[in-house]
C-alpha cells in the first residue's frame, strides 16, 4: 500500500491558449506524478462536462476544499478506490461539480504515480487480462483541417492518413510524408495564398470537401507507392456540427440522412477510405447501422460523438449495430475506470477502439501508453505542433527501447 502524500491540481493551457487543469500526485514510496486534461471543441452533447459553470478557478477550489482531503487518504494501488472517490465528490451524473477535466487529470495522475512506484511503463500498469494490450496501434494523422477546428476550409472536419504499417517508424513517416506532400501541392494549387494549419495542425484551404479529399488520397497514394508502406484515407467528418434543420448543410448541396449515407458510402468506395468517424449526426443510431451494413465490411465505421466513450451508449450501439468501431477520449466519461468499462465492452462484441486525443492538447504524452495498454486498433493525436509529436515521439520510444 502507498498512500497518496500529496495531491495539487494547477490552471495550465492547452494548445489553444486556453485554460485547463493538470493534476500533480505524489506517493509515500516517491511515485511523482503530473498529468494534464485536454479540452474539445466540437464535443459531443452526451459528455461529461469539462469544468464546472465557473470554468478552472471553481474546479481548483472544489479541488482544495473537497477532493484532496479524501485524496489523502488513499492509495495509488486501487485505481477503482480513486475513480469512485472523485465520483462521490462530484455527485452529479456527468461530472457537472468538480469538473470532467479535474476528473481525468487526478485519475491519469494516479495511474502515473503507480507505474512509477512499480518502475514499469503507464502502458504495463494499464494492462487488462482480455485487452489484447501491448501491440501498436496504426497512425490517425490529421493532414487537412475544417468545420470547427479551422477558419475557412470544408465541412468536414478532419483529413486523415491511416498508417498502418506494423513498426511505429515506418507508420510515422508514412503519415507524416502524407502531410508534407499535401502541403507541397497546396501551396502549388494556391501560389498567393496564404495556407494555414487548424486546431490540430491539419492544412487549412479554401477547398471543396470532395476537393480536399481528392488531394489527399491522391498523397496517400503517391507516399503508398514511394514508402512501400500501407498508408490510406480517412475522415472525420463531425457531421453534428453542420446538421440543421434535419439536414447535413455543405456548401455544394444539402442531404437528408439517406442522402448522406449515399454519399458517404460513395467517398468510400471511390477513395478506398479506411476510417470514417461521426459519419450521421450523433442522435441517429439507425443512420449510423445503415451506413455500416453498406459498408462496415470494409472500413472502419467510428462513433465519438455519437457514444461519447459511454459504456452504456456503446451497449446501445452495439445492439443496433450501429458501427464497428468507437472513439475513446478519457475526458468524455472523466475516468479511467469507466474509459476501461467502455473499451472492455468494445472488444468483447468485437469492434476496435480508437485511443484519441482531443483538439485542445497538452504536450503530455500518457495518451500513447493508453492507445497501447487497449489494444487499440489506432492511435488518433495529430502529426504537426508539439503537443501532437509529444504522442508520436512517445510511440517511437516505446518501440525502440534504450539501446536499439
Ligand atoms: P474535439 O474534436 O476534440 O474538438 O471534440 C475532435 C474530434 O471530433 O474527434
Ligand atoms: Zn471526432
Amino acid at each position: 500500500m502507498s498512500r497518496i502524500s500529496q495531491a495539487s491540481l494547477r490552471l495550465i493551457y492547452d494548445s489553444r491558449g486556453r485554460p485547463t487543469v493538470e493534476a500533480r500526485i505524489v506517493t509515500e514510496l516517491g511515485g511523482v506524478a503530473t498529468a494534464g486534461a485536454p479540452s474539445g471543441e466540437s464535443t459531443g452533447a452526451t459528455e461529461v462536462q469539462a469544468f464546472p459553470s465557473g470554468g478552472v478557478p471553481e474546479a481548483l477550489q472544489y479541488f482544495e476544499r473537497y477532493l484532496r482531503p479524501r485524496l489523502l487518504t488513499l492509495s495509488v494501488d486501487d485505481q477503482g478506490a480513486v475513480d469512485r472517490l472523485l465520483h462521490e465528490v462530484d455527485g452529479t451524473p456527468n461530472f457537472s461539480r468538480i469538473g470532467g477535466n479535474t476528473a481525468t487529470a487526478v485519475s491519469v495522475a494516479a495511474a502515473i504515480a503507480r507505474a512509477m512506484e512499480s518502475r514499469t511503463a503507464l502502458w504495463q500498469t494499464l494492462l487488462r487480462p482480455g485487452l489484447d494490450g501491448g501491440s501498436y496501434p496504426a497512425i490517425v494523422g490529421n493532414c487537412l483541417n475544417g468545420g470547427r477546428h479551422a477558419i475557412g476550409g470544408p465541412e468536414i472536419q478532419e483529413y486523415h492518413a491511416i498508417a498502418e504499417a506494423p513498426k511505429p517508424a515506418d507508420a510515422v513517416r508514412a503519415a507524416l510524408e502524407v502531410h508534407h506532400l499535401l502541403g507541397k501541392r497546396l501551396k502549388t494549387k494556391f501560389p498567393n495564398y496564404a495556407l494555414g494549419r487548424g486546431d490540430e495542425g491539419g492544412w487549412v484551404a479554401p477547398l471543396g470537401n470532395v476537393e480536399a479529399l481528392e488531394l489527399l488520397a491522391d498523397a496517400c497514394t503517391e507516399v503508398r507507392d514511394r514508402l512501400h508502406s500501407p498508408v490510406y484515407p480517412g475522415l472525420d467528418l463531425a457531421a453534428s456540427e453542420f446538421y440543421r434543420d434535419g439536414r447535413y448543410a455543405y456548401r455544394e448541396h444539402s442531404l437528408d440522412r439517406d442522402g448522406q449515407v449515399a454519399f458517404v458510402a460513395g467517398l468510400v468506395d471511390k477513395y478506398g477510405l479506411r476510417y470514417v468517424e461521426d459519419p450521421i449526426q450523433e442522435g441517429d443510431y439507425d443512420g449510423f447501422a445503415a451506413l455500416t451494413k453498406a459498408v462496415g465490411h470494409r472500413t472502419l465505421v467510428i462513433g465519438d460523438d455519437l457514444y461519447t466513450t459511454q459504456e452504456s451508449r456503446v451497449a446501445e450501439g452495439v445492439r443496433r449495430h450501429a458501427s464497428n468501431a468507437v472513439l475513446i477520449k478519457v475526458n468524455q466519461v472523466g475516468t479511467l475506470t469507466d474509459t476501461l468499462a467502455t473499451v472492455d465492452l468494445a472488444r468483447r462484441s468485437g469492434w476496435k477502439t480508437i485511443t484519441s486525443h482531443r483538439s485542445g492538447e497538452t504536450p503530455d504524452a500518457w495518451l500513447t501508453h493508453l492507445a497501447i495498454a487497449f489494444g487499440s486498433a489506432g492511435l488518433k493525436c495529430g502529426l504537426l505542433g508539439g503537443e501532437r509529436v509529444a504522442k508520436l515521439n512517445e510511440l517511437l520510444r516505446l518501440a525502440t527501447p534504450p539501446g536499439n
